[in-house]
């Protein structure tokens, strides 16, 4: 398997775990850091809706709290047919945190889109604009 598919197959495993009993959208995600880690999420809704937390966001801070700082890409696996790409909360974090990676949209049938950060989030505010 290329490193790609790894990080695909990260992804749709870690949205096995995905607690979605109110949108039954289930999401899968997985950060590759460049220390080769492999940092997974999926979503984790609440009762109350808005303190849900999506699965990149979940894979993002799971690496950061581990020590882990720089990052390669990160992959998202859905049933979606129409590909799903990341919210723009997930946006924003990824840019502050993963800047311009490779983003890989995958589905349950191997359908695959390779997008990078800076085409997905063009103009961000980031620390830049401090
Ligand atoms: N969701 C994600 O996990 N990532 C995204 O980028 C889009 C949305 C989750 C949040 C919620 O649990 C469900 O999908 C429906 O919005």
């Amino acid at each position: 398997m290329t490193d790609r598919e790894t990080l695909v197959a990260a992804a749709r495993a870690a949205r096995e775990h995905a607690h979605a009993p109110y949108s039954n959208f289930r999401v899968g995600a997985a950060l590759r850091a460049t220390s080769g880690r492999i940092f997974t999420g999926c979503n984790v809704e609440n009762a109350t809706f808005g303190l849900t937390v999506c699965a990149e966001r979940v894979a993002v801070f799971k690496a950061i709290s581990e020590g882990e700082r720089g990052f390669r890409a990160m992959a998202m696996v859905t049933d979606r047919e129409a590909l799903t790409p990341p919210c723009g909360a997930c946006r924003q974090i990824l840019w502050e945190f993963c800047g311009d990676v490779e983003v890989v949209l995958a589905n349950l049938d191997g359908q695959l889109e390779v997008h990078r950060m800076s085409t997905l989030f063009p103009r961000p505010f980031d620390s830049s604009n401090l």
